[in-house]
Parts: C-alpha cells; structure tokens; sequence
C-alpha cells in the first residue's frame, strides 16, 4: 500500500551526542511532528571526512545519536533510523546529482563556505566539499516534502530545491516533491560561553542531553553572563544575555523569568540565584530524557536493531527512486 502521509527526511551527523541546541533547533519538531508524518531520521556517517581519523568515535556516536532520539521520544516503529552507510544508494545518487549543481554554486553556498573556514589551516578533502550533495541526495531518496533542521541547513534545502525543479523538468512530470525546510523555536541557541558562538561540540560550549546532574550544575554556574557586571548590585543586560537566552528556552515558569529580569536590570538579583533557576529549569527539562536514556543505554543490542530495521525499510525506498529517476531521464546502461 502506498503511504498517504507526507515524508519528513532529516539527519544529523554522528560526530558525538546530541545537546540543548539541537533539540531547541530541530529535535522538538521531529518529535512533535512524528505522527503527522512518516519520518525518516538519517544518521550522516558518510558525511564525516574531517574525522578521518577518529573513526571510532564516529561509529560510536551512532549509537549515541540513536540513543538520544529515543531518549526524546522519537518512535522507531513509526519512523526510519537509517544508517546512511547502510543504504549505499545515497552514494549513486549524489553522484548523478552531481551532474546538476555547478561548482560556483556549491562554492557560494555560505554554509559550506563557513565550516571551510573553520577548519583553519586542514586542507579541506573533495568529500568535505561534495556534503552537501550527499545531504541532497538524503533528502530527495524517500521524496521528502519536509526537512526539520537547525538554521545553518538551510542554504542545502535551497540547493535542494533547486537540483529537484532541475530533474522535474527534465523528466517531465514531478518525481520529486519541492521540499520545504523547517526551523525550530530557537534557531541557533548560542553556547555557554558566550553570545557569539553557537553551541556545537567543536566549540565545548555544550550541555548535553546525556549530561548528569552535576555536570549540568557545573556547566551553569560557570556560565557566562554579562561581563560589564561586577556586583549584584549593578544593573545588568538581560539582552543577549546566555543565561536569560537560555531561561527563555527552557524555564516554563514566565512568571519567574520575567521577575528575574526584571531584579537583574535594576541590579536587585545575583548571579547566582539567576543560575540556579535556571540549573532547576533545565534539570526538570532533562530528567525524563535522561531516565529515557539509561534504558536504552544498557541495551545497545536493541538500538543496534533500531538501526537495522530503519535502514532496511529505507533501502527499499532508495532502491524503488534509483529505479523511477533512471528510467525517466534514461540514466544508466
Ligand atoms: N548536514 C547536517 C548537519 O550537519 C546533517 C544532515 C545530513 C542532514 N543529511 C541531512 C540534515 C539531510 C537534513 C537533511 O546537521
């Protein structure tokens, strides 16, 4: 039977466990959107060539990007766990895909351009450059109509849409749905050590939804805030301002968090008691996903099936588009 529901496809890749940023900017779409759609959740290990070396942490982070999803709730039995490297197709499509994207485009891509950057003086492999045709090519196998992703994806959503009108035209009718992305409420949560910076593990400025309470503690107090304030007794900026950032993201009390901002632009509140509302906040928020955690993190067998069962729907669904899109542009011997 052919599914009636529209198709969500969105990944992440493993380079370590999930943290605050990703659920605020992606993760709480994904969960609440699980029923309405039929979902695809992609775990990108193909698009990791900067940990060349480090290889065992990447097949590590797989089942720990896994564990985090189930841990916040995302069902397997509904949805997809893929395994990228588990359904190769995505590596034949992106090769054909190839043949649609010019490379000023891919080199005016500002993500790309970005993360580039960031590498500093690493030369930058072929494989680094050509993600986001992989990312594409993920996109486009199980037809998505919706990608839910942080902020800084969207400019390969755009190249998507542009690679799908291409291959409609050609092949004369619409093979591919024109895919829509999607941000969550905080698009780019900054990082605890300032406003500059988003939260992301390269920068260690994260708190991570697998943290115990005493890390999370630890991480909180020693947050920053705003610099230009030496004494409790000093106006201080809320605007900015990571740990109010943060109250807004997580603390459900908005009575409390208006009072706190409130005492800490007239210089009437501490730091600390500003923190420690907000350690109460974020622990409440994380209790349940961590209880969730330490279930599946004794049993890795059965996260390990999660991923087989996931991977092997989706390489039927990457076998039937290779079939549909080779024979309507004639690709292919
Ligand atoms: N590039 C994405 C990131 O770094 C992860 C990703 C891989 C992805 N494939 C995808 C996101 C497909 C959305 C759709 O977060």
């Amino acid at each position: 039977m052919v599914s009636e529901q529209k198709r969500i496809l969105t990944g992440i890749r493993p380079t370590g466990p999930l943290h605050l940023g990703h659920y605020v900017g992606a993760l709480e779409n994904w969960v609440k959107l699980q029923k309405e759609y039929e979902c695809f959740f992609l775990i990108a290990n193909y698009q990791v060539a900067d940990y060349v070396d480090q290889l065992d942490v990447i097949n590590e982070s797989i089942i720990e990007v896994a564990t985090d999803w189930l841990a916040v709730g995302l069902d397997p039995e509904s949805s997809h766990f893929t395994v990228e490297s588990l359904v190769p197709e995505h590596a034949e499509l992106s090769m054909w895909l190839s043949w649609f994207i010019q490379l000023g485009r891919l080199q005016r891509n500002p993500t790309l351009k970005s993360e580039i950057d960031a590498l500093g003086n690493k030369p930058v492999s072929l494989a680094f450059f050509n993600y986001p045709i992989l990312q594409v090519a993920n996109i486009l196998m199980p037809k998505a109509h919706l990608v839910p992703v942080g902020e800084d994806q969207l400019p390969h959503i755009e190249m998507t849409r542009e690679i799908a009108r291409k291959i409609n035209k050609l092949a004369g009718h619409e093979l591919f749905p024109i895919p829509k992305g999607l941000v969550g409420r905080v698009p780019r949560l900054v990082g605890i050590n300032g406003p500059d910076a988003k939260m992301s593990k390269s920068a260690d400025n994260a708190i991570y939804l697998k943290d115990d309470e005493e890390t999370v503690k630890k991480k909180i107090m020693k947050m920053y805030t705003d610099p230009s304030r030496i004494h409790a007794t000093d106006p201080g900026k809320v605007e900015g301002n990571p740990v109010f950032i943060y109250h807004d993201a997580f603390n459900t009390n908005t009575d409390e968090v208006k009072d706190l901002k409130e005492r800490y632009t007239n210089g009437t509140v501490g730091d600390v008691e500003v923190k420690t509302k907000l350690f109460d906040a974020i622990n409440a928020f994380l209790l349940p996903i961590r209880d969730e955690r330490n279930k599946y993190a004794q049993n890795k067998k059965i996260v390990k099936e999660f991923l087989q069962q996931g991977s092997s729907h989706s390489s039927q669904v990457a076998k039937e588009t290779m079939q549909e899109l080779k024979s309507a542009l004639n690709l292919g011997y």
